[in-house]
């Protein structure tokens, strides 16, 4: 807003100021020159202001949420103010004093200065600049090379009003100036800016023309990015570096990733991927996409067992696999098509094996075109009880919450339920609820009537977890799960998805006799904070004090080119993939990656194959240490994770609002001695967003 109204101003100036030697009467022109005077005062303000939000960000938030802007609209900004400041408003302030009359030609000589108009042309188009860049583009981590570039097309704008400016001014000088009527002045002066704007427009669209051929995705590609590989200041990779005999040996392919497969199965399941139209409790319907012609179903394994998962594809056009979203399953059974495995289409099948290593609440998905399969119901719960029972429950109930394209509109239901569920339950009886947030975007839950704790957090058990008080609220990010325990208390409890106002979302009804009607909820009064948290576990990689290599992920947003397609984007480091650096690690190393969202959306990051360590918030240690594998990261915040590289492969890395993810926000953790087996693109029909 700021910049726009700047912009404004010097437009307006600019426009007065060249049609300062034309006014005529004593008054008219003190007015004129004074009001002009003023308004560059105000122009200069806002300017200032602008400069001073920027730095007080960068005191705020840190360097990298003012990095960009720093390096490209700050020199242009430079460019265009500092000549104002040293020539345009002294020679302001010399004319609105002076009394020589207007046609003198001293008076004529100030009023049409180059070093009076050209600056303010400049802070004009500095301020549309910068204008333009807070909302279509937010420049991230730019090269020298692009900083160069701006600021030569910036000049090259500017060169048609200098040379009229430049031209009346040598008229002048050399006594061949003639005033002309008002009309002709005018459709000079329109002309002038229109030529300008027309070359102004052509640089944007010069550059859009390139961006949009620059967007179009590949026809097969590894996915890896051998343009961008970044090491995270670490050792020289086997990627990047010299490999020797000895190296080459150590190679290996993505697809003979697949971990000690030799036992037989302990439990076999098979997923037939179909379309099938479902209905909701409230009868709205859904031409859904499933596995097994469910909602939502749930596979359980118990920890240490050998699970077998055949996935057959009925009739899903474009193909399916199985990501285990959260479970750390050796390279080659993630299901990222093109990536470690190739899709399943109509009539195949893959089948997936792996010892069940972690216990807890995770959950499944396609991760073929992810942003439309999953919205279209291509999930299910994968639940592992841990080997030896730490603590019991009476009840145990599975709650995943998705968002549904119905006839009806959008439907949220806890599986297919969009209404109250009401479920009996004895007083004293303890209850274990695993909440999936399979939606696209973080959601708020409420729990009253009963004290609980959260006990895990994305399938890892909290140390000694407090009890939380029935007032306080919990947000899962897109993909989180949390387990949540009580013990029935002898009057109902109530727990919902979204707001205490709004009644719309679904709910559950625990009830000993007879369930309540009609049920209300208490506004809640805190937000679960799972950084002050239970006990903080003794983690590996909270004393680490020198991390192998150090990543860093700015997120951010601009309007541009994604496939051939105009679109908002979502970007990592300034880019889309497949411009997203590619991350190198070797086997064994410690890895800290910071995410600095300086976007105008949360973004849950989500990393396949490892869990991440949250160790700072916004630049501060956090007292309890938690591990996540989808961290939500809200606008204005900084995180620092940490992970052990310690699963080989080829791992995505996005955001799991899977929409930002089809539209580029994601990139790749490969191991130095992994080789891709496989290509994604059009050729292959492999698609993982
Ligand atoms: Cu649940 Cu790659 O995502
Ligand atoms: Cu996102």
């Amino acid at each position: 807003m700021l910049t726009y109204a700047v912009t404004a101003l010097w437009l307006i100036v600019g426009t007065a100021a060249a049609g300062l030697p034309y006014v005529k009467g004593i008054f008219q022109r003190k007015v004129w020159r004074t009001l002009l005077l003023w308004i560059s005062y105000i122009g200069l303000a806002l300017a200032l202001l602008w400069f001073i939000l920027m730095i007080s960000q960068w005191v705020r938030n840190g360097w990298w949420f003012v990095e960009g802007i720093a390096k490209t609209i700050l020199p242009i900004m430079l460019i265009g103010y500092v000549p104002l400041v040293l020539y345009t408003l002294p020679l302001l302030r010399r004319l609105r004093v002076s009394t020589a009359d207007e046609s003198s030609s001293d008076s004529m000589i100030t009023t049409t200065d180059p070093r009076l108009l050209i600056p303010i042309y400049a802070a004009a188009l500095a301020s549309g600049i910068a204008a333009f860049h807070t909302i279509f583009s937010q420049p991230t981590l730019p090269g020298l090379l692009e900083t160069v570039l701006m600021i030569t097309l910036y000049l090259f704008v500017l060169v048609v009003p200098s040379f009229i400016v430049i031209r009346r001014y040598q008229a002048i000088m050399k006594g061949t100036f003639t005033v002309a009527p008002l009309w002709k002045r005018l459709l000079k002066f329109a002309l002038a800016g229109f030529t300008t704007a027309i070359i102004a427009i052509g640089v944007v669209a010069v550059q859009a023309w390139s961006d949009f051929h620059a967007s179009k995705l590949p026809e097969a590609s590894d996915m890896m990015n051998h343009r961008w590989l970044d090491e995270g200041g670490g050792t020289p990779t086997m990627m990047t570096g010299h490999q020797d005999h000895a190296d080459h040996a150590n190679m290996v392919e993505v697809a003979k990733l697949t971990g000690d497969i030799s036992a037989p199965a302990d439990i076999h399941y098979e997923l037939v991927a179909q379309k099938r139209e479902i209905t909701l409790a409230s009868g709205a319907k859904i031409e859904a996409w499933t596995y097994n012609g469910e909602v939502a179903p749930e596979l359980r394994a118990r920890q240490g067992e050998m699970v077998e998962v055949k996935l057959m594809n009925r009739d899903i056009d474009k193909g399916v696999t199985i990501h285990w979203h959260g479970y750390n399953v050796p390279n080659a059974m993630d299901g990222v098509p093109g990536m470690t495995q190739n899709v399943v289409n109509p009539g195949e099948s893959f089948t997936y094996k792996f010892r069940a290593e972690q216990a807890g609440t995770y959950w499944f998905h396609s991760h073929q075109q992810a942003a439309e399969q999953v919205r279209n119901g291509l999930f299910g719960s994968f639940i592992v009880e841990p080997s030896e029972e730490t603590a019991s429950y009476d009840e145990e109930v599975t709650l995943i919450n998705h968002n549904w394209n119905t006839d009806q509109g959008e439907k949220t239901a806890f599986k297919d339920q969009d209404r109250v569920q009401k479920m009996q339950v004895k007083p004293g009886k303890t209850v274990l609820l695993r909440l999936i947030n399979a939606n696209n975007q973080s959601q708020k839950y409420l729990l009253q009537g009963s004290e609980y704790k959260i006990t895990s957090i994305d399938g890892t058990p909290i140390l000694q977890p407090d009890r939380l008080s029935d007032q306080t609220a919990f947000r899962l990010a897109a993909g989180g799960r949390y387990d949540v325990t009580f013990t029935m208390p002898n009057h109902p409890v109530l727990l919902k998805l979204g707001d205490s106002t709004d009644m719309e979302g679904p709910s559950v009804v625990f009830y000993g006799n007879l369930p309540p009607d009609p049920i209300s909820f208490k506004a809640e009064s805190s937000l679960f904070d799972p950084s002050q948290y239970g006990k903080p576990a003794d983690l590996e990689l909270t004393s680490v004090t020198r991390f192998d290599r150090e990543f860093r992920m700015v997120l951010g947003n601009r309007l541009g080119f994604y496939n051939g397609k105009m679109n908002y984007l979502w970007t990592i480091n300034g880019e889309v993939y497949p411009y997203t650096p590619t991350l190198v690690v070797k086997e064994g190393e410690k890895i800290k990656t910071t995410f600095i969202n300086k976007s105008l959306s949360e973004h849950p990051m989500h990393l396949h194959g490892h869990q991440m360590t949250v160790l700072k918030k916004n630049g501060k240690r956090v007292p309890t240490p938690w591990v996540t594998d989808t961290l939500n990261v809200n606008p204005d915040e900084m995180y620092e994770v940490a992970f052990i590289a310690d699963n080989p492969g080829m791992w995505m890395d996005h955001c799991h609002i899977l929409d930002h993810a089809a539209v580029g926000m994601t990139l790749h953790l490969m191991y130095d001695h992994v080789m891709p087996s496989f290509e994604a693109g059009v050729r292959s029909g492999n698609m993982p967003e």
